[in-house]
């Protein structure tokens, strides 16, 4: 009883949570248009998002550990964002722009949801090993309502450690909120049964929940 269907609720809530949360939209004070839901990023401040590299004034404190390889980041989407650019830094406390590196060069659109990239092993430095240190700076353009469109920054702190020394559970999935409400929508009509024209919609938001519970293990 306890395994399978604990987790299950674990993955189920921690998506409904997630949903919940980016209800919000980028105009209440607890993020900017999109966050990392993972690795952890530094605290948030509305006056400093616009501010590169790191969208914020704290220095790298708390770190996340992060697989050498195989390494993923997530991210909390609460309004539409482009030209999304992902890039790392292997200094201990990277204080400007030129301190990083692209790993992921461009992400065109990405709409309101979760989603979860691979860092490609290729952009890891070879001499990189348990304990090296590394921060994760996520680069994009987003409007906020009654502005003009500006570039926003987000960092977050890692620590490199071996893929098999890895502790804890990445919330590595892809759902838009669209299809997250198509989901609620039909489980609620069918009194928890899915059917018919939500099954598309169900497919994918199970096929997330699945990566989280497969992640777990
Ligand atoms: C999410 O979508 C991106 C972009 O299409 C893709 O690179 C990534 O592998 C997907 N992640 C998952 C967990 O499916």
């Amino acid at each position: 009883m306890h395994g399978i269907t604990s987790t299950l609720l674990l993955a189920t809530g921690l998506i409904a949570g997630v949903a919940a949360q980016q209800g919000h939209g980028s105009d209440t004070t607890d993020m900017g248009p999109v966050a990392f839901m993972w690795p952890e990023d530094r605290a948030w401040n509305a006056a400093d998002d616009n501010v590169g590299p790191c969208g914020s004034k704290e220095f790298a404190g708390k770190r996340t550990d992060f697989p050498l390889v195989g390494g993923s980041i997530a991210l909390n989407i609460a309004d539409p964002a482009e030209d999304v650019v992902v890039r790392m830094s292997f200094k201990n406390n990277p204080t400007s722009q030129s301190d990083f590196v692209d790993v992921i060069s461009h992400i065109d659109d990405i709409v309101e949801g979760h989603q979860c990239y691979p860092i490609p092993a290729s952009k890891i430095p070879r001499d990189a090993e348990e304990g090296t240190l590394a921060t994760i700076q996520l680069e994009y353009w987003a409007q906020e309502a009654g502005k003009k469109k500006e570039s926003f920054f987000a960092c977050a702190d890692v620590r490199f450690v071996p893929a098999s020394k890895m502790t804890t559970a990445v919330p590595c999935f892809n759902v838009t909120s669209e299809e997250f409400a198509t989901q609620e929508e039909v489980v609620l009509k069918n009194g928890g049964k899915t059917s018919g024209a939500g099954k598309v919609a169900a497919g994918l938001f199970l096929a997330a929940a699945g990566t989280v519970v497969a992640a777990m293990f």
